[in-house]
């Protein structure tokens, strides 16, 4: 399955796009960093240069206008650092934003839904689907529509989770707390009898062992959990190979070696979000950057 990748109108100036320029990435906050990583395992001679917009985290419980307002100037941010393409590493920017952004910019555009769309239907025997999210990712309805068009027969049930964000962004990924909410959060969904649960937020990957261990206890049926880092990490490999941007140790660059040539920037709190790198990147904390938006 190719990635749809929307082309600059035909009246806008077209950017020069560079293989050897990063890949742009932004979420809300730390949970991009969970796509960051299978980014930089599936394509380890890329340049990344991540935003996480921590002065303005958490995204999930803002209506649709603030959100795209805040993409907007995440993208715009990126851009303006010359970036060849743009990873929306936010489900809930994906979910009511990226098609604002694809109009907007002349260049590629990738987002999480419907990578993990996939991703889900092709994890499901019964087809019935479990979706966690942030409250504006559930709202947008984005999921079911996304799986829908991938398979007319799944049935989606989409819940909203809107507490495990904070945990994750305040380091409590283990633990009474994160599992009282997660097992509450499971609950409708073994009730539906999915199969699949999608975690539809970049932060949940983080908490993935403790959904893991709460879903395979409380539905009947085996259960895959998903997320939609591999996929998207895999179709924009398959992306910047047909645009001929995929960056190589054969183009003469030096192979950016594991997650290694990743530059950070955030809105706010740098030393918070410094100590989390290490949790999600491995090795030791890295460098972060403060920029305004
Ligand atoms: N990481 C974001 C997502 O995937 C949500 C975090 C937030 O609410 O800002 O939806």
């Amino acid at each position: 399955m190719g990635v749809s990748v929307d082309e600059a109108p035909e009246s806008a100036p077209r950017r020069r796009l560079d293989r050897e320029l990063p890949l742009g990435v932004f979420d809300s906050g730390l949970g991009g960093l969970t796509v960051v990583r299978e980014i930089a395992a599936a394509l380890p001679d890329e340049r990344l240069l991540y935003l996480g917009d921590t002065a303005r985290v958490p995204y999930g419980a803002r209506s649709a206008s603030t959100v795209i307002r805040y993409a907007q100037a995440c993208a715009r941010a990126l851009v303006s650092r010359r970036v060849k393409a743009l990873v929306v590493a936010c489900n809930t920017v994906s979910a009511v934003a990226l098609e604002v952004l694809r109009a907007e910019l002349d260049l590629p555009v990738i987002g999480v839904i419907e990578p993990g769309a996939r991703a889900a239907v092709a994890a499901s025997r019964t087809l019935r689907i479990g979706v966690l999210g942030t409250a504006g990712t559930i709202a947008s309805g984005a999921y079911p529509r996304a799986v829908i068009s991938v398979s007319t027969r799944a049935e989606v049930h989409a819940h909203a989770a809107p507490l495990l964000v904070p945990l994750v962004e305040e380091g409590w990924t283990e633990g009474d707390v994160p599992r009282l909410a997660v097992q509450r959060y499971l609950e409708p969904l073994a009730r539906a009898g999915c199969d699949v649960v999608v975690l539809g937020c970049t932060h949940y990957p983080i908490l993935r062992t403790i959904i893991e261990t709460e879903a395979r206890a409380r539905f009947e049926h085996p259960v895959a959990v998903v997320d939609s880092a591999h996929a998207t990490a895999a179709e924009l490999a398959t992306m910047l190979t047909e645009r001929k941007l995929r960056r190589t140790g054969a183009s003469g660059a030096s192979g950016a070696n594991g997650t290694g040539d990743i530059e950070l920037l955030v809105t706010d709190r740098p030393r918070a979000f410094q100590e989390m790198t290490a949790r999600f990147l491995g090795g030791p904390p890295r460098d972060v950057q403060v920029i305004d938006l």
